[in-house]
């Protein structure tokens, strides 16, 4: 650390994104990215753009796109939507907006660590309510001290999803501001996008990253009360979501129901998958995701398979964390990768 960077970074370790390696030959199934590409139209999109784009700002709140969100997710209008480069930045604007230094965010535990980076980046207490041994969140509920809670429907890295009943229980007895974020939520039977309607301290966080095959363009959105959202305006940068973004978001939602194959297919390779590493011995916690979370309690250990799926060119996901020591995250390829992801388990654990 230099000299001149505040003394509030001292102690503070930055996110580790998961490895984005150059070589092409892998199989990489350790982002959550989707295996399938978005949308033909998307292309069209992108030849549509003129020089004349480029070369002005874009808009900076994003009225068409807001719009076009608020109608497929049946929002009343676009004063209830905000978008970000990635939900990552929707996390960043929510912290900034709604806790103040020294306030406390709660969130449940395993869950994305970002959350817990950011906290501390922007000098926030934090707090961890631990998931019980099925990761299932359980009462009792004591947040009332923080300003902010963070529940990931369905939860990651577990892919469990959290029943509509915890869910009202939480929402009807909790006045901070709850976000639900909902990354991967395309892929589980159901949503909460409706309860913002419902609940005006509520906001929900999506992400095009997942479902629409759009990680590399770095697109989310947040969807709550209005009061809210404006809130979040104040905070956000001035462009923070570029015009190459804005028009393939646009694009990616009129064509919405192409993705829907995908979603289908990717959930019956989760089926296959998951079956298969229990028959290796795996424990693995029902997923509503596009990523498994393969418990193992054998020899070797998960951080050597790991380690020796990667010389293979597989690449999953080890978190060297609390609980997660003996797991693998790994996301949901095409039946071939996970295929070969098998074959390659099969030999390291016999
Ligand atoms: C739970 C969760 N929330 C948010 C994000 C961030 O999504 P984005 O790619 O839109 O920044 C991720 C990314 O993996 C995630 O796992």
């Amino acid at each position: 650390m230099s000299k001149y960077c505040v003394q509030r970074l001292n102690n503070i370790e930055g996110y580790t994104p998961g490895e984005q390696p150059k070589e092409t030959n892998v199989i990489k199934l350790n982002t959550n990215e989707n295996p399938f590409p978005p949308p033909i139209e998307i292309s069209q999109a992108l030849k549509e753009i003129t020089l004349e784009q480029l070369r002005k700002y874009p808009d900076p709140v994003a009225l068409e796109l807001r719009k076009k969100i608020a109608h497929v997710y049946n929002i009343p209008d676009e004063r209830w939507i905000l978008v970000g480069n990635g939900m990552d930045e929707i996390l960043s604007i929510l912290i900034r907006t709604f806790v103040d230094y020294h306030e406390t965010i709660f969130a449940t535990y395993p869950t994305y660590s970002l959350y817990e980076v950011l906290a501390n980046l922007h000098g926030c207490k934090f707090q961890y309510h631990d998931l019980d041994d099925h990761f299932n969140i359980t009462p009792p509920f004591t947040w009332n001290s923080s300003k902010l809670l963070l529940i990931t429907h369905p939860n990651a890295p577990s892919g469990v999803p959290t029943p509509p009943e915890i869910m009202k229980e939480i929402c009807s007895n909790q006045e901070q501001i709850i976000f639900i974020d909902e990354a991967y939520v395309d892929f589980c039977d159901f949503s909460y996008i409706s309860w913002v309607k419902e609940y005006p301290n509520v906001i929900i966080g999506r992400t095009f990253s997942k479902s629409f095959s759009l990680a590399g363009v770095r697109l989310g959105f947040a969807v709550g009360n209005p009061e809210l959202i404006s809130d979040m305006f104040k905070v956000k940068d001035s462009y923070n979501v570029n015009v190459l973004t804005q028009q393939i978001g646009i694009k990616a939602l009129e064509n919405h129901d192409h993705i829907t194959n995908h979603i289908e297919t990717i959930k019956a390779t989760r089926r296959f998958l998951q079956e298969e590493l229990q028959k290796l011995g795996f424990i693995v916690p029902n997923s509503q995701t596009n990523f498994l979370l393969a418990i193992w309690n054998g020899k070797p250990s998960a951080e050597e398979i790991y380690l020796k799926l990667k010389e293979k060119n597989i690449f999953v996901r080890y978190f060297p964390m609390r609980r997660l020591e003996n797991a693998l995250r790994i996301t949901i390829g095409t039946k071939e990768q996970c295929s070969i992801l098998l074959e390659n388990l099969l030999k390291i654990i016999s």
